[in-house]
C-alpha cells in the first residue's frame, strides 16, 4: 500500500504521526487511488469482501417507500442517521441497481456515483469523527433479484399481486441503500404506500395506515430493537390479517396469503403461542415487541426457502407441500433469539443461526413425539453432506448455507449438552441468548463463553466438532 501525504495541517509533530497513522488505516489500498478519509467499501468480511461499508455505523434507517405492482416500478426516499468513526470526506452505501436521482447529507446536496453495488457519497463538508449525520437518498426502479454465489435468490421478488423482498445474505441492497452486513444493525422506520386493496407488511410493529395520493394506502411500521438489514422484509399483496395476543401477552401478526392458505398452513400457524412459549422456557425471554409470520404465494422454485426476518419470518410457498409446518417454524422462531437477536459478527459465524435453529428441530421434534434427539444427532454425524467443511471456517461465499452450518453446527450443541449435562447447558442457552442481546456475536465469543461456563476443558469438544475436518466414526 502506497501511503499518501495527509493533508496540509496545523499540527505539532506529534500529532502529525497520529494523523498519518490514521489516515493510513483509513486507506481503501489496493488501487492508491481512494483519497483519505475515505470510508472503505466493505467491512472485511471474508466471505464477502464488499458487504457494508467502513467509517460510519447507522443507527436508523427511515424508509419510505412506494410500490406499483402493475410495472413492478418502487420509487424510494431513504434516510439513514449514522455516526461517523472517522473523518470521512467519502462514505459509501451499498445498493445495487434502481436509478439514484438525489442525495443529501445533512440537508445539503452530495455528489454520488455508482461504482457496482457502491453508492459513493462524498458530502458538500468533510464529516468530522463522532459526528452524527443524515443522509437521504432518493432512488427508484424496478428492483432485481439477485443471484448469490451459491445459486439461489435473494432481494426483491415480483410476486403476482405485489412483491416480496428478502436480504439473507446481501438482498436488502436491492431494495434500499445502507450499510448491508451484519455487523451494522439498526432501527428501522418503513412506511410502504400501495394501491387500495393491496397490504404491505413488514418487521416491527405496526404504526398505522392512512391514505395517501391517488386512492393508495401507506403501511407504517417500526422496528425499536435494532435489526440486521439481511432481516428486513417487505411483503406487498392480497393478505389475511390476523391480529391477537399471546397467552403471555406479545401482540402477534399474521398474514397469509390466501392461496398459500391450506389446512395444514393454519394448523401450523395456530402454535406460534405454544411454540414461543417453549422456546421461551428454552432460550429465555422472547427479545421483540411482536411476533408473528408472513405467508406468501410464490413458486418454490424461485425462492425455495423460509426466512427469519425479524418478528415475522417468510414462509414462500404455493404447495403443495404447504408453505408452512411446524418444524420448520419452530426453526424460524428459534432464529428470533440466534440470528436476529444475537447477530453474527461476520458471515463465516453463519453456523451460530443455522447450528442453534437446526438442534431447536431436534429437540422440537423429540418433543412431538419424533425421533429422539439421539436420533437426529446421529442422523447429521451420518450426513456427508455436514461433513464438507467445518462449520466454523466455510471456504468460501457459496458455501455460506451449506449442510455443516445447520447439522454440523447442530451437533455442536449435542455434544456440549453431553458434556456439560442437561441443566449447565439450559443455562447455556439462555446465558447466550442473554449475553449479546440486541448484538453481535462470533464464533471466538461462543468459544470463550463456553469456556467460562464451565471447569471442563472444552478445546478437544471444538476441535473435532466445530474445527475439525473429520468424522467421527460415532458419537
Ligand atoms: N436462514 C434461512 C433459514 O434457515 C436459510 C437461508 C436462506 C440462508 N438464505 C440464506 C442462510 C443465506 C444463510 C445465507 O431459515
Ligand atoms: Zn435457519
Amino acid at each position: 500500500m502506497r501511503l499518501r501525504p495527509p493533508p496540509p495541517r496545523a499540527v505539532t509533530l506529534p500529532l502529525l504521526a497520529g494523523c498519518l497513522l490514521a489516515c493510513c488505516l483509513s486507506c481503501t489500498g489496493t488501487d492508491g487511488s481512494a483519497p483519505a478519509d475515505t470510508g472503505a467499501p466493505g467491512v472485511g468480511d471474508r466471505l464477502f469482501p464488499d458487504a457494508g461499508n467502513g467509517g460510519y455505523d447507522v443507527g436508523r434507517y427511515t424508509l419510505d417507500l412506494d410500490y406499483d405492482p402493475a410495472s413492478g416500478r418502487l420509487r424510494g426516499t431513504a434516510t439513514l442517521t449514522a455516526t461517523a468513526d472517522q473523518d470521512l470526506e467519502r462514505f459509501d452505501l451499498d445498493l445495487a441497481g434502481m436509478e439514484v436521482s438525489r442525495v443529501t447529507v445533512d440537508g445539503a446536496t452530495a455528489r454520488a456515483t455508482r461504482a457496482g453495488t457502491e453508492l459513493r457519497i462524498s458530502p458538500a463538508h468533510r464529516l468530522r469523527r463522532g459526528a452524527r449525520f443524515t443522509t437521504t437518498v432518493a432512488y427508484q426502479g424496478v428492483p432485481r433479484t439477485l443471484t448469490d454465489p451459491d445459486g439461489s435468490h435473494e432481494g426483491w421478488f415480483r410476486t403476482d399481486d405485489g412483491a416480496l423482498a428478502l436480504g439473507e445474505p446481501v438482498g436488502s441492497m436491492a431494495w434500499f441503500p445502507g450499510d448491508d452486513h451484519p455487523s451494522d444493525k439498526a432501527a428501522f422506520d418503513v412506511t410502504v404506500t400501495v394501491p387500495r386493496g393491496l397490504t404491505a407488511v413488514s418487521g416491527g410493529e405496526p404504526v398505522g395506515t392512512r391514505p395517501a395520493a391517488g386512492g393508495r394506502t401507506s403501511y407504517q411500521w417500526r422496528s425499536t430493537a435494532p435489526m440486521a438489514t439481511y432481516l428486513a422484509t417487505v411483503a406487498i399483496g392480497h393478505f389475511d390479517v390476523t391480529r391477537s395476543t399471546t397467552p403471555d401477552g406479545l401482540p402477534l401478526y399474521v398474514a397469509v396469503d390466501p392461496r398459500s392458505d391450506d389446512a395444514a398452513t393454519a394448523a401450523a400457524l395456530a402454535r406460534i403461542p405454544e411454540i414461543l412459549s417453549w422456546e421461551q422456557g428454552l432460550f429465555g425471554p422472547y427479545p421483540f415487541a411482536s411476533a408473528g409470520a408472513v405467508v406468501d404465494h410464490l413458486p418454490k422454485g424461485r425462492v425455495g426457502y423460509a426466512l427469519e426476518t425479524q418478528t415475522r419470518p417468510v414462509f414462500p410457498g404455493d404447495g403443495p407441500p404447504p408453505a408452512v409446518d411446524q418444524v420448520t417454524l419452530a426453526h424460524e422462531l428459534a432464529h428470533q433469539w440466534f440470528g436476529d437477536s444475537v447477530t453474527p459478527s461476520a458471515w463465516q459465524d453463519m453456523w451460530l443461526n443455522e447450528g442453534f435453529a437446526t438442534f431447536t428441530e431436534w429437540l422440537w421434534k423429540a418433543r412431538e413425539g419424533g425421533p429422539s434427539l439421539d436420533a437426529s444427532a446421529a442422523a447429521a454425524l451420518a450426513d456427508p453432506a455436514a461433513w464438507a467443511f467445518p462449520p466454523a471456517s466455510p471456504p468460501d461465499a457459496a458455501a455460506v448455507s451449506a449442510a455443516p452450518a445447520y447439522g454440523r453446527g447442530a451437533l455442536v450443541l449435542y455434544e456440549l449438552r453431553r458434556t456439560l449435562g442437561a441443566a449447565v447447558f439450559g443455562r447455556l442457552l439462555k446465558q447466550w441468548a442473554a449475553a449479546h442481546r440486541h448484538g453481535n456475536a462470533s464464533t471466538a465469543d461462543f468459544t470463550a463463553f463456553c469456556a467460562r461456563l464451565t471447569s471442563r476443558d472444552l478445546r478437544p469438544l471444538f476441535a473435532t466438532w466445530l474445527y475439525g475436518a473429520a468424522r467421527p466414526a460415532h458419537l
